[in-house]
């Protein structure tokens, strides 16, 4: 067991991919399991997070995973729900996620939101695994509920196999395409260099115990010394929602991946207008799903240790921002935390032009990520914002000079029904999407038209 000096923090596993290739199926097939294996394992629910313990995860994988070959503490899995951009999940200088799965349906291959998920992950050089999901519903599929990949695969016919076989291929080449050399992960020898792919069903969990091996094997060989940090130091951890909780007033939803927090603690919170500084009030976790309708939804703990998702209670959270961050103070002077959290808030700032459209997006990180995709796209921007959109920003957009200027673009936000008005109005045009580079294509789209 892990004493103070020595704990290793828990490695944070983002799952990405598009709608309905069955991320969050996968988390329940490995939550479902964490907690039917027993005593032993009793996971921790967390927000938007679930922390499986190493004996855990090695019950699960069976022979994959041997607990003594290991000295991390377990995993921790962060869902990415539709609406919520992998993007928020960012913290100072890249990725919030040490390593991430990408989630791709067998038979649905490469979509848009695969193609993002990949250009992050590039970008931030973060590694993956690809978790080619789906596969009993090859045709011909003889299921082999939660075994190993290899037994699996040797229990199929030849022709379910070699339908599987072709579909693996696809997803092989098509990250050949984006520039990723990818194989099946048994055939891979060093997994920085060469992205694994592993055919996994979330359904009847077989492929599992693999990818719970190559997800452990790569935390431990490559990223053992990130997670040599002092987890009862004070605390880091990126803002993933703010919400509105009965009895607590605004709420924030947090991944700490650094140190810990308490319940005495002040805390530096990146928000709308600058840095918020205040108190913890209550540390809250969700209680196991049973108890969710019942009135006590939360237990409140006294402190929490990286890596983990917690709701965050205090005064003052109302504008705090998605994907910004959070930094408990503890022994250090105010004036430096502070000083953090706004040359981290800079760092993301975008830059803007005289002229140029104006952006609203729903988090900092799909902010980040809009800005550099528009400077890409040699797209000049105006202004650039958090949150819906509101009459100023038809205002503001309408002082464009060039007609493809006078132009919105809002990534996840809801237009205030006030804005709806003045955009009726106007002659300020709307785009909307939740895939960054969709939104990006129907803006160029409408300036090619008016070029032409
Ligand atoms: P979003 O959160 O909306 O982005 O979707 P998601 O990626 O979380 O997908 P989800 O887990 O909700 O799964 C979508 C559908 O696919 C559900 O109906 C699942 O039951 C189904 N599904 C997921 N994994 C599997 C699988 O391995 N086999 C089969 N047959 N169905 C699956
Ligand atoms: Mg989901």
């Amino acid at each position: 067991p892990a004493t103070e000096s020595n704990a290793l923090r828990t490695p944070i596993v983002a799952v990405l991919g598009h709608v309905d290739h069955g991320k969050t199926t996968l988390l329940d097939k490995i939550r479902g399991s964490a907690v039917s294996e027993g005593e032993a394992g009793a996971i921790t629910q967390h927000i938007g997070a679930t922390a499986v313990p190493l004996e855990t995860v090695s019950q699960m994988a069976g022979s994959l995973v041997k607990p003594e070959d290991f000295d991390l503490p377990g995993l921790l899995f962060i869902d990415t729900p539709g609406h919520h951009s992998f993007s928020t999940l960012r913290s100072r200088g890249g990725a919030l996620a040490d390593i991430a799965i990408v989630v791709v349906d067998v038979n649905d291959g490469f979509q848009p939101q695969t193609l993002e998920a990949l250009d992050i992950l590039k970008r931030t050089g973060t590694p993956f695994v690809v978790a080619a999901n789906k596969i009993d519903t090859t045709p011909g599929w003889n299921p082999q509920d939660g075994s190993p990949i290899q037994g699996s695969y040797e229990s199929q016919s030849d022709s379910a196999r070699g339908r599987l076989d072709e579909n693996l291929y696809e997803i092989i080449g098509n990250l050949s395409d984006e520039g990723f050399s990818a194989d099946l992960y048994w055939r891979v020898q060093n997994f920085q260099k060469n992205v694994g792919v592993v055919p996994l069903s979330a359904m009847t969990g077989e492929g599992i115990p693999d990818l719970l091996a190559v997800l452990m094997g790569l935390s431990q060989r490559y990223m053992k010394e990130e997670m040599e940090i002092d987890i009862s130091g004070p605390g880091a951890g990126t803002v993933l929602e703010v919400k509105e909780e009965r009895g607590f007033g605004a709420t924030v939803d947090v991944v700490l991946y650094d140190g810990s927090v308490r319940e005495d603690d002040t805390i530096v919170v990146g928000g709308v207008n600058g840095p918020i500084v205040t108190e913890v009030r209550a540390l809250l976790q969700p209680r196991p799903n049973a108890e969710i309708r019942t009135e006590k939804r939360f237990d409140k703990v006294d402190e929490v240790r990286a890596a983990a998702g917690i709701k965050i209670a205090a005064p003052d959270l109302d504008d705090a921002m998605a994907g910004a961050p959070i930094r408990v103070v503890r022994d250090r002077s105010e004036e430096d935390v502070i000083d953090d959290v706004t040359s981290e808030l800079a760092e993301i700032e975008v830059d803007t032009a005289d002229e140029g459209v104006v952006v609203k997006a729903d988090t900092l990180g799909s902010l980040e990520a809009m800005a550099n995709a528009l400077k890409e796209a040699e797209v000049p921007i105006l202004r650039a914002e958090v949150g819906d959109i509101a009459p100023r920003d038809v205002a503001v957009a309408s002082t464009a000079r060039e007609m493809e200027h006078k132009v919105i673009l809002g990534f996840n936000v809801d237009v205030l029904p006030n804005a709806e008005d003045e955009l009726d109005t106007s002659d300020v045009r709307l785009f909307e999407d939740d895939v960054i580079y969709q939104l990006i294509e129907e803006y160029e789209g409408f300036v090619d038209e008016r070029q032409r």
